[in-house]
């Protein structure tokens, strides 16, 4: 009873929201403190891009996680943070293609890179998917798209799952954390099947 109270009251909230923002930026603040002080490694560019993709990555789980969280606890404070959660993923993901651009690609063959490392294929598909789920993320867009919002949501559901494919596509190594992310990613596909159905989690499916 105590307790309900206490995590229901606005300060405890704001405080929630405000170490979720902390810790969703500290990927950020490691890498810029980490060029401040020249402590990147031999390829400092390669680092960054790969620190981008892999906080867009964990940021994007995170927020899927948030819905079962509430539903579990009863506890509305989760949803307060999932547009912000998903937004930092958006966020991360567009530093990391831009990183790749400028510090892997230099911005030539742009064409050529897609059909010679297939894996930045799966990347940009991922990403593609982020694009209108960040652009509708507003109050206003989802009151406009109404349920149809919804169905645009579940956009995030493949999006995780190709950019997890993305990330073994090109791992050298340490393959027990893909393991985990899958697992982590199937847990939440199995959870949200069970509630919705198989037609539940298929983007613009009707009935
Ligand atoms: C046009 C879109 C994208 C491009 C061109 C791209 C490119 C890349 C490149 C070049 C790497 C490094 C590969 C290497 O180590 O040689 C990488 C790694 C990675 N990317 Fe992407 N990516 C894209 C989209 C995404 C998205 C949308 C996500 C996540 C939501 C993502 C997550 C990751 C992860 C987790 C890694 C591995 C990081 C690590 O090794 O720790 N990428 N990507």
């Amino acid at each position: 009873m105590l307790i309900s109270r206490w995590v229901g009251h606005p300060r405890f909230l704001l405080a929630f929201r405000f170490l979720a923002a902390l810790l969703a930026s500290a990927p950020l603040l490691f890498l810029i403190t980490g060029i401040a002080a020249q402590s990147l490694g031999p390829d400092p560019g390669q680092e960054v891009t790969e620190s981008l993709g892999l906080a867009a990555f964990q940021l994007l789980i995170a927020t899927l996680c948030m819905t079962p969280l509430k539903r579990w606890t009863g506890w509305g404070g989760w949803i307060r943070i999932r547009r912000m959660l998903g937004l930092f993923a958006f966020f991360y993901a567009t530093l990391h293609v831009l990183a790749f651009l400028q510090f892997i690609l230099g911005w030539t063959d742009l064409w050529a890179t897609f059909t010679k490392r297939p894996y930045i294929v799966a990347g940009a598909l991922s990403f593609l998917m982020l694009v209108p789920l960040a652009l509708t993320s507003t109050r206003g867009m989802m009151r406009r798209l109404g349920k149809n919002w919804m169905q645009l949501h579940k956009l995030a559901y493949p999006s995780v799952v190709v950019a997890w494919v993305h990330f073994i596509w090109q791992a050298r190594s340490d393959v027990g954390e893909m393991v985990f992310y899958g697992l982590a990613i199937l847990v939440l596909l199995a959870v949200r099947w069970k509630w919705a159905g198989s037609r539940g989690m298929i983007p613009f499916a009707r009935g």
